[in-house]
């Protein structure tokens, strides 16, 4: 029988100094505030809640819920915007903040769409960047982590739903009983 096992690869504490520091290099660039965070539903709400207290500037947020139709095998880049921002970007600064960059579909089509808002600027932020599969070109300017392939849980991250609520980012490695 088949079943998955869990393995941390990045604990509670390597995770809050990552958040930390990323949020220190957003301060640097955005030392008066004024950004607009974009989180996308559901996977960044664990990391915006806890990069926007780290940020300690002001800043709006807001959330986008978007389904990609590109799997690994249709590279089509399309996007369905279920949820989009209501927040005017028009000249604002925009940091889009998602839990994990894989193919780069999702947020290149995204950011896309909202470059024609006419916002002064619109960044990606990235708790992991998984940058080897990536089909799309994205620059991820602030990012936690780097990994190379696997699937991982955990922090935001989910599989089926499940695992959303662990601390630390684990991955899910397949055991054979
Ligand atoms: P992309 O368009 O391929 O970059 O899709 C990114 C989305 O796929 C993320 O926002 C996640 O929801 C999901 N995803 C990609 N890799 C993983 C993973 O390792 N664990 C959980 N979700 C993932």
């Amino acid at each position: 029988m088949s079943r998955q096992s869990k393995k941390i690869l990045f604990d509670e504490h390597e995770i809050a100094a990552a958040v930390r520091r990323m949020a220190s290099e957003m301060r640097e660039n955005h030392p008066e505030g004024g950004v607009v965070f974009i989180g996308i539903l559901k996977g960044a709400f664990v990391l915006l809640a806890d990069l926007i207290r780290s940020f300690d500037r002001p800043c709006e947020v807001d959330f986008a819920r978007i389904a990609s139709y590109g799997s690994g095998t249709v590279s089509s880049g399309r996007v369905d915007v279920r949820m989009d921002v209501q927040t005017p970007i028009e000249g604002r600064s925009v940091i889009l903040v998602d839990d994990i960059v894989d193919t780069g579909l999702t947020l290149s089509e995204y950011r896309r769409m909202l470059l024609d808002r006419g916002p002064a600027s619109v960044e990606i932020a990235a708790l992991i960047d998984k940058s080897a599969r990536r089909e799309k070109q994205v620059d991820v300017d602030y990012y936690g982590f780097r990994i190379e392939d696997g699937f991982v849980v955990g922090y935001g991250l989910d599989c089926d739903e499940q695992y959303r609520n662990l601390c630390s980012i684990c991955v899910l490695e397949d055991t054979n009983h």
